[in-house]
């Protein structure tokens, strides 16, 4: 695909080239991200950050990483301080906000709303997470990050084996996983959920056309003792009609040492998008999965500070000019990375 230009919306729009793309540019992006360079590149730049749903990782790596690349940030959070609480449409509220931005980086509880903004829209959109639909920048480092935590145990995508556990239904970050795993031929995929939080049935069709192995179960131990990653995610809440509802399924799935250490491979790559739900009741990942060298989920935290600043440099055409502007930085910068 051409990035110049264009929003990023969904992972159907991608092309396994336009992935190793996108990766190749982050891969780049190390030095900066990691504050030993600086670059001014993008100088002058405005990105309107709208999140009018709760976010840390997305809304301030996404922030972040425009920053290193040296432009500026313009942050709404939610919708009580802007005026679609007065009635405002998305159509307008994007007019106006795209004449004060070269690009936007937004987040809404609606399946369809940032297609929606994106489409009234004079600059590009990058989806933030739209409802329960998709997150394609979080399966961006997702896959990132997969790539090299089994590169450095000696695999290749291609005969990748994981595990995503917890609420497949609402989970937007496993349905664009899914959706970009199909990419990658031998992928091997177990789904662990209980039955009403199943991956949505056109998503598993779609993987088993092009003729990916699924399997769907409700048996965690069973699930997690071939794979390569366990990729666990947090019942969503926001989505149900009642918290009476959620607790149903709350704590269904705990992974903790003691379940690793009995049931997975040695190595076995433990991820998960993040936030993990650290209440008693809850705790699909326990915090005593903390010192395992296995437990990934805070190097993909920081990967998503590279996919984000090379999807910025892309999309505003500049990755070629990244380096032109850039010079060592003077601060103490260790122990971080
Ligand atoms: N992974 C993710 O989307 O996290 P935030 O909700 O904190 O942005």
């Amino acid at each position: 695909m051409n990035f110049a230009g264009n929003h990023i919306l969904s992972i159907q729009q991608f092309e396994r080239d336009d992935v190793d793309r996108i990766f190749d540019v982050a891969d780049r992006m190390a030095p900066y991200a990691q504050r030993r360079r600086i670059t001014r590149v993008l100088e002058g730049a405005i990105l309107g950050s709208m999140f009018f749903e709760p976010s840390t990782r997305t809304r301030v790596s996404f922030g972040s990483a425009f920053n290193l690349l040296g432009g500026e940030v313009r942050e709404t959070t939610g919708f009580e301080s802007t005026a679609i609480a007065k009635g405002e449409s998305l159509f307008d509220t994007a007019r106006v906000l795209s004449g004060y931005s070269d690009v936007i980086a937004m987040r809404h509880p609606m399946e369809g709303s940032v297609a929606e903004f994106a489409a009234a829209s004079r600059v590009p959109v990058i989806n933030g997470g739209d409802g329960s639909n998709e997150h394609p920048s979080q399966a961006l480092l997702d896959l990132y990050t997969i790539r090299s935590e089994i590169a450095a145990r000696g695999k290749s995508l291609d005969q990748l084996r994981i595990a995503m556990v917890g609420d497949l239904r609402y989970g937007r970050t496993v349905h664009s996983l899914c959706k970009l795993l199909g990419l990658y031929p031998g992928v091997q995929i177990v789904l662990v959920s209980p039955q009403a939080l199943q991956m949505p049935a056109e998503i598993v069709e779609d993987l088993r056309n092009t003729g990916h192995s699924v399997l769907e179960s409700e048996q965690l131990e069973a699930s997690i003792s071939n794979v390569d990653i366990v990729y666990s995610t947090r019942i969503q809440e926001e989505r149900f009609n009642t918290q009476e509802e959620a607790d149903l399924y709350r704590g269904r799935f705990r992974l903790n040492q003691n379940i690793y250490t009995r049931h997975c491979e040695p190595n076995t790559v433990i991820m998960h998008p993040l936030p993990r739900d650290s209440r008693e009741n809850a705790r699909e990942l326990d915090d005593d999965l903390n010192d395992n060298p296995n437990l990934a989920i805070f190097r993909q935290a920081d990967n998503g500070l590279l996919v984000r600043m090379a999807l910025f440099a892309l999309i505003l055409d500049v990755v070629d000019d990244v380096d032109t502007h850039a010079r060592d930085v003077r601060w103490y910068t260790g122990g971080r990375f």
